[in-house]
């Protein structure tokens, strides 16, 4: 077998992520996007295994691992079904069910996607390989971040002096709470305005825990009355799937409705804004606001990027 080339680190978190660490990972974003452009596959992971064991549902984050090992030339073990086809249907733990997935499929590398908070650090404790974290829980979904920032980069130039607005279900939500930590860190100037009902705020020890770190926060309801400063708009979906956990449907019918991005509001945004959302959308963003410009949210999971911003062409 080849020498693993991952060096045994597992990408579990925003916090691990330096500065340097970006800088590097945007310049390989580039050389990677030329692969794609130029249709000529890369050999850079042959004899690499690369297995997907994805516990919920997912049809971005699932695809794009997918497509990137396929095109870096790896063997891919792709499970979709791990929740319902799987021995976890059996009561098997996750540690095992890791364990087992490494011996059964020689991995060199695993990328989870699970519904408990600490699934990636039980999985990395328990693998051999690395484990790279494609959504834990309500926690973190670290690589979505990334290429949350790389969008944020390539539209707007820079990833200073932002005015961001995170809009929706912060309490569940697991893509504000990384891209969250990741502008802490590239954005010293960073302002962010936290819009949703107050039931679906933003957990009090990551605010507190920003604000230690310099970031200016602003926590309304009123979505018109920031609109007219922001830079970015992310938008997030109301996380059905959490409230029928525990029991409060009646409560998300009444909550998923509270912002509906459209193209009135939107007269009250700057037209040097972008428009971004992790996906699926579920009616928060109306179908008429894709044709606005200022709309990235196809593009933000492109194998490639071309921004077609008409201020900076
Ligand atoms: N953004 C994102 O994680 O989408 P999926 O759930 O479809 O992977």
């Amino acid at each position: 077998m080849a020498k693993n080339i991952f060096y045994h680190k597992s990408f579990i978190s925003i916090d691990q992520v330096s500065k340097l660490g970006i800088k590097l990972l945007f310049k390989t974003a580039v050389k990677m996007e030329k692969i794609v452009l130029k249709k000529k596959p890369s050999h850079i992971l042959k004899g690499q295994v690369i297995a997907e064991l994805f516990y919920q549902p997912s049809t971005r984050t699932f695809t794009s691992f997918l497509a990137a090992a396929e095109w870096l030339g790896a063997l891919t073990i792709p499970i979709h079904e791990m929740a319902t086809c799987s021995s976890a249907v059996k009561g098997e733990s996750l540690a095992d069910s890791v364990k087992t997935i490494e011996q059964t499929t020689a991995a060199d590398a695993i990328i989870i996607r699970h519904p408990d908070d600490d699934s990636a650090e039980v999985a990395s404790q328990a693998a051999k390989v690395p484990i790279i974290n494609a959504g834990s829980g309500k926690k973190e979904h670290p690589t979505q971040a990334l290429l949350d920032l790389y969008t944020i980069k390539k539209e707007l130039g820079r990833t200073k002096n932002l005015k961001v607005i995170f809009l929706g279900d912060l309490k569940y939500g697991r893509t504000v709470k990384s891209l969250g930590k990741l502008l802490t860190l590239v954005d010293k100037n960073l302002k962010l305005f936290l819009v949703s009902p107050k039931i679906l705020s933003l957990p009090n020890n990551l605010v507190k825990e920003w604000q230690n770190k310099g970031v200016k926060i602003t926590i309304t309801e009123n979505l018109a009355k920031v609109l007219p400063v922001a830079d970015v708009l992310y938008v997030t979906r109301v996380q059905k799937e959490w409230f029928a956990k525990e029991n409060k449907l009646a409560l998300y019918n009444k909550l998923k409705g509270a912002y509906d991005i459209n193209l009135k509001i939107l007269k009250l945004a700057k037209k040097k804004m972008i428009i971004m959302h992790p996906l699926p959308r579920v009616g928060e963003i109306a179908g008429e606001v894709d044709q606005d410009f200022r709309a990235v949210y196809f593009k933000q999971m492109s194998m490639v990027y071309i921004s077609e911003w008409p201020y900076l062409n």
